[in-house]
């Protein structure tokens, strides 16, 4: 892409959309604008150089009033949808408040839809797969057995997208994100939680007996590959899966990170979650594969960048 891009990034002061800014800026065909309303995100996760590539705006994207004076002052080439209510224990916890988010993409949608947006990027979640059905789970083939409202609303999303695109020609791609973990991710999702335990030579602790097993996709893979979609015009109206194929159970995971961390935490076991503790995921990562371009980075290596970015009590 020759001419400079203005790309709108939404939940841009999270985890996952700060490091989507932090590629962007690399480059210097870009002019970056980031909202968030850091309900979740932190300022802190924005870059820390200053210069005329990014600009922040706090906005809540499902007010329409809000994100519309965004979208209708900037001309925006391509938007990166991040912007969601997270969290395992917190989507549960906040169903309505996940509901809220439907608004938020159908804003974004007409607004993108009326500016002539290029193509939006959506960040869909593994949860549409539901409890699984096939191993490894596939774009195409695996059945989408979404029953929380995180996950449904979600599934919701890629069908609005796909709706977008047949009757008004928006184009999309859809990352159906797996697992990511990495510096800046918050303490309240598994690896990030272990890790802050061992570093504090806390109990860590695992809900049920620990034999669910999980796929871990460090951060920089997960860039890598959504960056090359869109540098190389690839997935266009089009799924595909961000992910990491390993499996490690949780038991596991919890001793690697505990020996990682030179720490003295001892394992503690609690009741299994109720609801949303899949026992299984495993994406199908072929496109994802073909979008690096290299291979993934194994898990201990993405462990110790994560342990370093993080305080030592
Ligand atoms: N990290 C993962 O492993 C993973 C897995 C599956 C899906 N996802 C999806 O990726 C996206 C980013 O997740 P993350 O892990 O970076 O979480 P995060 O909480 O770090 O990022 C989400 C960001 O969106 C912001 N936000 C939430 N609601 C908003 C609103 N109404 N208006 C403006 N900003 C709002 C939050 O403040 C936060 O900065 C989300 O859509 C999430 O559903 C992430």
């Amino acid at each position: 892409m020759s001419e400079k891009q203005t790309i709108l990034i939404t939940g841009g002061a999270g985890f996952v959309g700060s490091w989507l800014v932090d590629k962007f800026i690399s480059k210097n065909d870009v002019n970056v604008i980031i909202v968030d309303d850091l309900s979740t995100g932190s300022t802190n996760n924005l870059p820390q150089v200053h210069n005329d590539r990014w600009t922040f705006i706090k906005c809540d994207i499902n007010n329409y009033r809000e994100i519309s004076a965004v979208m209708l002052a900037f001309r925006f080439d391509y938007v990166f949808h991040y912007a969601a209510v997270v969290g395992v224990q917190r989507t549960l916890d906040n169903p309505s408040a996940v509901l809220k988010d439907i608004e938020g993409l159908k804003n974004i949608l007409d607004l993108s839809k009326n500016t002539g947006v290029k193509r939006i990027f959506y960040s869909s979640s593994s949860e549409v797969y539901g409890e699984p059905v096939e191993m490894p789970q596939n774009e195409k083939t695996t059945p989408l057995n979404s029953r929380l409202p995180y996950a449904v609303v979600k599934n919701l999303g890629e069908v609005m997208l796909r709706t977008y695109q047949s009757e008004y020609g928006l184009n999309y791609t859809i990352f159906r994100l797996f697992n990511t973990y990495g510096p800046r991710q918050s303490p309240d999702f598994v690896i990030s939680k272990f890790i802050s335990k061992a570093l504090a030579g806390e109990d860590v602790t695992i809900y049920g007996d620990g034999n669910q097993t999980r796929t871990f996709c460090f951060i920089e893979d997960h860039i890598l590959a959504t960056f090359s979609a869109y540098e190389g015009n690839q997935f266009i109206n089009d799924v595909v899966n961000i992910g990491n194929d390993v499996q490690i159970n949780v038991v596991e995971l919890a001793q690697t990170i505990i020996k990682q961390t030179n720490s003295n935490s001892k394992i503690k076991y609690l009741p299994a979650l109720p609801d949303g503790d899949m026992q299984r995921r495993q994406p199908d990562v072929t496109n994802m594969i073909g979008l690096m371009n290299r291979t993934f980075t194994p898990l201990e290596k993405g462990l110790e960048k994560t342990i370093l970015s993080l305080p030592r009590h």
